[in-house]
């Protein structure tokens, strides 16, 4: 298949973390303009160290890179960076993840992180025509109550932030230990998603539907090991918002043609294309989406479907996401064959 057609196409991105997307470039920028020292003298040797072999591996280098984060004017350029990426790779929405305690935890305001990534998104909206959101996630492997200061710390800018996520180690901290978190957080009014079935077992998937209540998972590979979790997926119509750099980048999966999303979508199940932490794992939406397209043979109808998935899958108004659904209808209605 021509590469043409998955570059082109209009798509939604909404598994993306704000620091996975700091490029060495950038880390090396940030560091030397805020007098942090770095365990590494090169950009080359900054990405001969990305070999990871799970998901902790990966943290572990994903949370050390993210201390070169200091001041808004960061924030703001990490974003616009994205965006701008975005911007040439015809992502038209996106749903953001930023991880305040890595940054709280260090003395930075959570209003200095907030409002660089926001007003990054604000400018994105006018100069590109980006919609977007911000999803705040909670560190799963810190405590409840932390968890719960930060979920009042961001109260006050309530009107920036459209829901929660979980994320970081998954295995051992099971979503239950947020229950009342997410309890809470929904009644601020926040939407809900998690990161559940990545390296963890389904348990952790139906215990995220269950117990918090959440509209997506994120990643969710691992349901396949049950076929009753797999059918009820497929019946809600339930998001998986699945990154497969990301999965094969940390040893989820061996190889890309061992990738589960071509069988996921074949059962049904509401399948999109994310990148994760795109700067650490070698790919942003087209190079995630070109991947799995080669190495599982994706048609042009599993294409458009993985992509208008996104969109549905997606926090925007219904109006929106029916006029986003038809300008991807209409793109492939111009470049299909005939
Ligand atoms: N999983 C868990 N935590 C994360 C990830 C992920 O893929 N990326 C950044 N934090
Ligand atoms: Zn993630």
């Amino acid at each position: 298949m021509d590469s043409g057609f998955i570059e082109g196409i209009p798509k939604a991105e909404l598994h993306l973390h704000i620091e996975g997307s700091l490029e060495p470039e950038l880390m090396f920028a940030f560091a030397e303009r805020n007098q942090v020292a770095l365990p590494y003298s090169s950009v080359e040797e900054v990405r001969k160290a990305y070999q990871f072999t799970n998901l902790q591996t990966f943290l572990d280098i994903y949370y050390a890179g993210a201390k070169v984060l200091l001041v808004e004017q960061d924030f703001y350029d990490l974003t616009w960076a994205y965006l701008t990426r975005m911007q040439e790779q015809n992502v038209k929405h996106v749903e953001i993840f930023f991880d305040p305690q890595t940054h709280t935890e260090r003395g930075v305001a959570f209003q200095t992180v907030v409002e660089g990534i926001d007003n990054a998104l604000k400018d994105a909206r006018r100069e590109y025509g980006i919609s977007s959101y911000l999803i705040l996630c909670f560190l799963r492997h810190l405590s409840e109550e932390d968890a719960f200061k930060t979920l009042e710390q961001a109260l006050p800018f309530r009107e920036k932030i459209i829901g929660v996520g979980l994320d970081s180690s998954e295995v051992g901290h099971p979503p239950e230990k947020f229950k009342r978190v997410f309890a809470r957080a929904s009644e601020e009014g926040f939407r809900r998603v998690a990161h559940a079935g990545e390296e963890g077992p389904p348990e952790y998937i139906i215990d995220a539907l269950n117990l918090l209540g959440v509209e997506r998972i994120d990643h969710g590979v691992k349901c396949e090991k049950d076929s009753q979790l797999v059918a009820r997926l497929a019946e809600s119509k339930m998001p998986l918002t699945v990154c497969p750099l990301s999965n094969t980048r940390l040893c989820v999966f061996a190889k890309m043609e061992d990738h589960n999303l071509k069988r996921l979508l074949d059962l049904g199940l509401c399948v999109t294309v994310n990148s994760d932490d795109p700067a650490y794992f070698g790919g942003y939406m087209n190079e995630n989406l070109k991947a799995v397209q080669e190495a599982l043979d994706l048609s042009k109808e599993d294409l458009v479907e993985v992509v208008k998935n996104g969109f549905r899958a997606s926090f925007l108004p219904e109006v929106a996401v029916q006029s986003r659904l038809q300008a991807v209808d209409d793109y492939a209605s111009k470049t299909f064959d005939g």
